[in-house]
């Protein structure tokens, strides 16, 4: 009979299932030697048979146990093999979701509404397609007047009431009529917007880009409270103290009309210093012409004051980022957008 120390021995030195199976087989089987050597014990005498039948039980016992923990082992084996192959790192660095942000020109157009509206001023969005009277004869722009040509204006096939076709409007102050007849007078009110212009694009021309026109009409409106307006509103934008500077300048819907340039002080990255800007050419501005007035039905006589101004968004934005070509910000170029 084999020794029981033996047989654990080469139990020990098995490494695979079948080789285990096999094992068994030879002892425990049901022609294995152990199970033989029951069959065996009839003839002998009762004494013996007694003694031979609990040794051999015994053992047989023991050798179960032993197959059996062995047969443990490989089953754990293959189930950390199994949780190893599926297993989840969850210290590695997740899959990162890329999260959009608003445009330059979005972001821009929003600080600028935010600001306005923080001082007072309603934010209306207008129409961008346009009737030739609302961006023109509104404004006091007469059809005739060779003003008419200052803009490259995109005609559409469609017509109004008039038998006009509607344009594309070429500047927010297209709005002005129609928001100042849907409210009536006092008005406070900012219209930003896209505007199209049918012109060569470089550098600082796009055929499309962004104004906010700005409406403030009331008894008792002055050109000195429009700069304090505006300087404060430049101010906030630009998040620096700005200065401002009025020059003379032509636009029909105003009078007297002004070009704005803006400076500010910044601090001179080398020295530390304060230091003045040159002087940036900003928006167009003036007090709010009688009959533009007249057109959206208030009476000049009585509401003679009141002031607009026409400020280009992508102009500020590009001030603002410091950003040399406009077409950037149209040109769909993902590495621009997705630096800002
Ligand atoms: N509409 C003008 C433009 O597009 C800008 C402008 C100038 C608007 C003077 C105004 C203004 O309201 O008073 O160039």
């Amino acid at each position: 009979m084999p020794e029981k120390n033996q047989i654990l021995n080469e139990l020990s030195a098995v490494s695979t299932k079948d080789e285990l199976e096999t094992r068994y087989q030879t002892y425990l089987g049901k022609k294995g030697s152990i199970t033989q050597q029951f069959k065996t014990m009839g003839s002998l005498s009762p004494e013996e048979r007694k003694n031979k039948g609990q040794e051999l039980s015994a053992l047989k016992t023991a050798l179960e146990e032993a197959f059996a923990e062995k047969e443990t082992t490989f089953l754990m084996s293959e189930i950390n093999a199994l949780l190893e192959k599926d297993l989840v790192d969850i210290s590695l660095p997740a899959k990162r979701l890329e999260t959009g942000h608003y445009h330059l020109l979005a972001k821009t157009r929003r600080e600028m509404e935010e600001i306005a509206q923080s001082m007072g001023f309603r934010v209306e969005m207008g129409k961008e397609v346009v009737s030739k009277f609302e961006n023109f004869e509104a404004v006091n722009i007469p059809i005739t007047h060779p003003a008419t040509e200052m803009h490259d204006t995109i005609y559409l096939k469609d017509k109004d009431e008039r038998g006009e076709n509607y344009v594309m409007r070429t500047h927010t102050s297209s709005a002005q009529n129609a928001v100042i007849k849907k409210y009536g007078v006092p008005i406070k009110v900012v219209l930003p917007g896209r505007c199209y212009r049918f012109d060569e694009m470089d550098a600082t021309h796009d055929t499309m880009f962004y104004q906010m026109e700005g409406v403030y009409i009331d008894k008792n409106i002055s050109i000195a409270n429009f700069k304090y307006v505006i300087q404060t509103f430049l101010s906030g934008l630009l998040q620096k103290k700005v200065e401002v500077r009025m020059r003379p300048g032509y636009f029909p819907f105003v009078e007297p009309g002004f070009e704005i340039d803006a400076r500010y002080e910044y601090l001179d990255q080398k020295t530390g210093e304060k230091k003045l800007s040159k002087w940036i050419e900003l928006l167009g501005a003036g007090m709010i012409h009688p009959n533009v007035l007249k057109t959206a039905g208030v009476n000049p006589e009585e509401w003679r004051s009141g002031f607009a101004f026409g400020i280009g968004v992508n102009r500020v934005a590009a001030m603002k980022y410091g950003i040399k070509d406009i077409r950037y910000f149209t040109n769909g170029d993902l590495r621009f957008l997705k630096s800002f």
